[in-house]
């Protein structure tokens, strides 16, 4: 009679963990405009074709200035030799960076300026970040090491 009482655990567990997903899903909107403010966005739900509209807008930010007047058209090529290449990049690497420069974990004055001012300016949250982060990560580009790899 010792497997009842696991019985009884597993079968709520299980029943709690549907009623969550379903709970998710329901609230779950195919353009992103529903999500609510609680709801977890992750690295992966971004869509492209708004990112590229994020990454060419010159009043997401303050500057003046939009991504891809630094990082070059499709992130591909980059105005100054020293500023990242973002085409091709891991898509969870663009998306976890951008919310470092936003939440000051990383910081660096031009970058730090962009996002915090379109954050600012209520022009970008996560779901905006993880819209750029699957534009970028989605196009053709030189990415590679400091040898030419
Ligand atoms: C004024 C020029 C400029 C603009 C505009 C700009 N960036 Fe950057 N970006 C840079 C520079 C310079 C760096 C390197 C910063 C560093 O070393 O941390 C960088 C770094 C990044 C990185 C980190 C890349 C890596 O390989 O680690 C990401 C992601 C990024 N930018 C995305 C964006 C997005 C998205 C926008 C538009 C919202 C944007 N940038 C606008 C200049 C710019």
């Amino acid at each position: 009679m010792t497997k009842r009482p696991i019985a009884i655990a597993l079968t709520l567990a299980l029943g709690l963990g549907i009623a969550a997903c379903s709970n998710s899903e329901g609230e779950h909107a195919a353009d992103g405009a529903h999500k609510t403010k609680f709801e977890h966005v992750t690295a992966y739900d971004g869509d492209a074709a708004r990112g590229e509209k994020l990454a060419a807008d010159k009043k997401l930010g303050t500057s003046g200035q939009s991504c891809v007047d630094c990082h070059g058209v499709g992130g591909a090529k980059p105005i100054d030799a020293t500023y990242p290449v973002l085409a091709g990049q891991y898509q969870d690497y663009l998306f976890h960076s951008i919310q470092q420069y936003r939440d000051g974990g990383r910081e660096h004055a031009l970058m730090t300026n962009q996002i915090k001012g379109a954050v600012e300016a209520g022009n970008l949250n996560d779901q905006g970040i993880a819209d750029l982060a699957a534009f970028f990560a989605k196009q053709q580009g030189p990415l590679g090491d400091l040898h030419g790899h």
